[in-house]
C-alpha cells in the first residue's frame, strides 16, 4: 500500500470531511489547511495569501483541492483560482501529486450562472494552471451533490463536459463517493492526466476504480482532452496569462 502525506485544501469544507476520512482509511497522513486552524492534523493558513502557505505544503507528497467558496465573483477568482495558484507557487518545482475538484458544466459560459459570477470560468482556469503544472494530476469534476437514490452509486467517468442544464439532471454524486474517487487517484498511474466528470447512476458501486481511470483520453494540453474548445487562451485577462506562464516555469 502506497502512504502519502496528502495536503487537504478545503479539509475542513462539506467534501473535504469526506477526503479526510477517505485518505485516513487508504493509510495516508492528512495535513488540513485551514484559515481557523483546529486540531494536531490542522494547519492554519489563508488561500489568498500566499505567504501564509509554504509550511502547508512543506513535505507533502501530495494535494487534494476541495476548496470552494459561495456566491462572490472575488471569491472565484481569489479562492477557487487563486488559492490553486497560490499552492502551486509554494509548491514550486517538487513532485506533488494534485487532485483537483471543480465542478461539472466548468467550460459552458454561457450560462446566467458563470455570467453573474464567472464561478465557471475561475474554476477552469484554475483546471489549465494544473494541467500547465507538468506535475502529475487527476482533475474531477463532480455533479449535483448528494442527490443520488440510495441506489445510485454505480461510477461513470465522462468527457468533453456536454451536461449543461445547471441543475442535478447533469448527475448525481454523493459527497462521500466523490472523496474516495479523489483519494484513489492519487496512487492510480491510470488516472494521472485525466480529467473527468463524475456522476452515478443506479447500480453498486464498483471496488476497483484503475478500469474506470484507465479508459479516460489523457489530457494533452491546457483543456480536457475532450473538451469543447471555448476561451482561448490569448483571450484571458493579462493576469491570468502571466500566472500561467509563472506556473508553467515554477
Ligand atoms: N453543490 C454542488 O452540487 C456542487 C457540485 C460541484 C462542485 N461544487 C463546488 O464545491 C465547492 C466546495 O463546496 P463545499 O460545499 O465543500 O464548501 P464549504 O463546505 O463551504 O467548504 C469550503 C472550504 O474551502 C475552504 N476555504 C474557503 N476559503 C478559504 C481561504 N481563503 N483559505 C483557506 N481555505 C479556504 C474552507 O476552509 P476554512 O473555512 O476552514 O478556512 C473550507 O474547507 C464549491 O466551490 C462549489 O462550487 C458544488
Amino acid at each position: 500500500m502506497t502512504t502519502l502525506n496528502v495536503l487537504l485544501v478545503g479539509g475542513t469544507g462539506s467534501i473535504g470531511r469526506h477526503v479526510a476520512r477517505a485518505a485516513e482509511n487508504a493509510g495516508h497522513s492528512i495535513r488540513i489547511l485551514s484559515r481557523r486552524g483546529g486540531g494536531d492534523d490542522t494547519i492554519r493558513g489563508d488561500l489568498t495569501d500566499a505567504s501564509t502557505l509554504a509550511e502547508a505544503v512543506d513535505g507533502v507528497d501530495a494535494v487534494v483541492f476541495t476548496h470552494g467558496t459561495h456566491g462572490s465573483a472575488a471569491g472565484f477568482r481569489d479562492v477557487d483560482y487563486g488559492g490553486v495558484r497560490n499552492v502551486l507557487e509554494a509548491i514550486g518545482d517538487r513532485p506533488v501529486r494534485i487532485a483537483l475538484m471543480t465542478a461539472i458544466g466548468v467550460t459552458y459560459r454561457d450560462g446566467e450562472y458563470n455570467r453573474s459570477s464567472g464561478a465557471h470560468d475561475w474554476k477552469r482556469r484554475g483546471e489549465r494552471l494544473v494541467r500547465a503544472s507538468g506535475k502529475p494530476y487527476t482533475i474531477v469534476r463532480p455533479s449535483w451533490f448528494d442527490y443520488n437514490e440510495d441506489d445510485e452509486h454505480e461510477l461513470h467517468f465522462l468527457q468533453g463536459d456536454t451536461r449543461t442544464a445547471g441543475s442535478p439532471a447533469d448527475g448525481v454524486i454523493a459527497r462521500a463517493q466523490l472523496a474516495e474517487v479523489l483519494v484513489a487517484s492519487l496512487t492510480s498511474e491510470a488516472a494521472v492526466g485525466k480529467t473527468f466528470e463524475l456522476v452515478a447512476e443506479k447500480g453498486p458501486a464498483q471496488a476497483d476504480l484503475d478500469p474506470l481511470f484507465a479508459a479516460l483520453d489523457a489530457d494533452t494540453g491546457l483543456d480536457g482532452a475532450r473538451d469543447v474548445d471555448n476561451l482561448p487562451v490569448s483571450q484571458e485577462p493579462a493576469d491570468v496569462i502571466a500566472d500561467l506562464d509563472r506556473i508553467r516555469r515554477a
